[in-house]
């Protein structure tokens, strides 16, 4: 889910394979023309945001490219998450720096989470950055960029209560043509201590239900069949009506989702152990086609260090809430996110995440360890204390674990049939197919008869490891 590496090799299509509402790529421009180039990184979000800004700027008379070298606006989509994840960024403005020296005139500007976060000091530590705007500020790149075109340095970090974009229509930058991404709010009022993303992105606000709905049936229309809600914790989604004043929640609008089509699988994330409810478990587990998959994460599986991290829940009542998921759907997969070595962690402590790795049994988890980030509750409270060693024998080992768990329930999937939505090729074989099952795994399966990516089809898993099914088609 996030992605420290260009997303390059995933942006090619044709014109003909191209769908509408997708971005067709131009290699190579005629006088006149002016193209945009885009790399994302960080949360799915980010890579949602991307196509917002697509959108924008072929509004404004860009076209979008893969080739850098013909770009007169190379952007970048930026995240703040962890210093890893900056250091990534930065070095990609020093390729970005020989571009421009190549081609002066070619403006680079920075999106997102690092835009909102350094603001203008980019433009002291980066001078070859020409623009600096913040998630919210998207609308103003137009105006920005003419600005820039001028020689003048452009900077919006306005962060708003209220900019959903609900109005715009998403190009699908990295499309497969079959699975979009649909962003449901934005922002976040948790304050997790170790988080910088309530600074980055700013409160929390829900989009308007019914450009929702209409996004997700437009892209049925276009022939995809499955939609991730996206939003920083989509269990607060709540959305007023104006005409007569009805809430939406989130389970009742996952319900909405889900009646747009049979064939529209609906997935989303991600969830907030605190605001998950029963209604929503109910609402899963009445829509076949919502999918039993439920990313959860834990973040620690101790008390004292949940509470350190202002999580509101403890570990019981994390373990309530997976029980409670298994029971209403049995065959429901869950996953995490987990941060090893924060501040003070004893080793029993860290034995206590490790143990629930293995209660929760989760199908897969994003591991990491802590990363201070500036201005965050925890680096201005308690002291980054774990040595970076400790935290990285501590990443190790919860690695190790779930890797095994992974794979265990991988091999309890064996000889059982899922209904799998073709994605595309599998990577190593044109004679493979690729598609994930409900619980959100990715099974692999020699090609027979005549099928296409966004075709249903029931795969039996005959192995596994740790990360993949392989299996073979099925009758139903
Ligand atoms: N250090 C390490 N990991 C972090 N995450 C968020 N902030 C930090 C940080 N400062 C992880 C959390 C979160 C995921 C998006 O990234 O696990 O759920
Ligand atoms: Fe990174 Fe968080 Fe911003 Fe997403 S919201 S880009 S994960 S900092």
């Amino acid at each position: 889910m996030y992605n420290d590496n260009p997303t390059l090799e995933n942006l090619g299509k044709t014109m003909d394979e191209a769908k509408q509402g997708e971005v067709f790529f131009k290699e190579s421009k005629r006088p006149g023309e002016k193209h945009f180039y885009i790399e994302s990184y960080g949360c799915q979000m980010n890579f949602s945001d991307s196509e917002i800004v697509a959108s924008i700027l072929g509004e404004a008379g860009f076209q979008a490219t893969r080739n850098m070298e013909i770009a007169d606006l190379i952007l970048i989509n930026t995240c703040s998450i962890r210093e890893k994840a900056e250091d990534t960024v930065r070095k990609r403005l020093r390729v970005f720096d020989t571009v421009k020296q190549d081609r002066p005139g070619t403006l680079v500007g920075v999106l997102g989470c690092m835009a909102e976060r350094l603001k203008s000091k980019f433009l002291e530590e980066e001078r070859l950055v020409d623009l600096v705007v913040g998630p919210d500020a998207y609308r103003d790149l137009p105006n920005l960029v003419a600005g820039a075109e001028e020689g003048e340095k452009g900077v919006n970090v306005f962060l708003s209560r209220e900019e959903t974009y609900a109005d715009i229509s998403p190009l699908r930058l990295n499309s497969n043509g079959v699975t979009a991404f649909i962003s449901i709010m934005r922002g976040c009022d948790n304050m997790c201590s170790f988080c910088v993303v309530p600074f980055t992105r700013g409160r929390e606000r829900s989009r308007n239900a019914f450009s929702i709905i209409a996004e997700a049936t437009d892209l049925y229309e276009k022939g995809f069949r499955e939609v991730t809600l996206l939003g920083q914790n989509v269990d607060s989604y709540k959305w007023e009506n104006p005409e007569n004043g009805e809430l939406v929640s989130f389970a009742k609008l996952l319900e909405m989702t889900a009646l747009v089509s049979p064939d529209l699988r609906i997935r989303f994330s991600t969830s907030h152990p605190k605001d998950i409810t029963d209604e929503v478990l109910y609402t899963m587990a009445k829509y076949e086609n919502i999918c039993k998959y439920i990313h959860l994460p834990v973040q620690s599986g101790n008390t004292r260090v949940l509470d350190l991290m202002n999580r509101t829940y403890t570990r019981e009542w994390y373990e309530d809430k997976v029980r409670r998921i298994y029971e209403i759907m049995p065959d429901c997969a869950i996953s995490s996110d987990i941060i090893a070595g924060f501040c003070t962690e004893t080793e029993e402590e860290h034995q206590e995440t490790l143990s629930m790795i293995e209660f929760a049994n989760y199908s897969m988890s994003y591991m990491f360890f802590y990363s201070e980030r500036p201005g965050t509750l925890a680096a201005r409270k308690y002291e980054d204390d774990i040595p970076l060693e400790v935290k990285k024998r501590r990443l190790q080992e919860i690695i190790r674990l779930q890797t095994q768990i992974s794979y265990k329930h991988n091999q309890n999937d064996i000889g059982k049939t899922f209904k799998v939505l073709i994605e595309g090729e599998s990577k190593k074989s044109d004679q493979d197919w690729k598609g994930r099952n409900s619980q959100n795994k990715m099974m692999v399966f020699p090609k027979k008869g005549e099928h296409k990516p966004g075709d249903y089809v029931y795969v039996k898993a005959l192995e596994g490891t740790s990360a993949t099914l392989i299996g073979e088609m099925v009758e139903a």
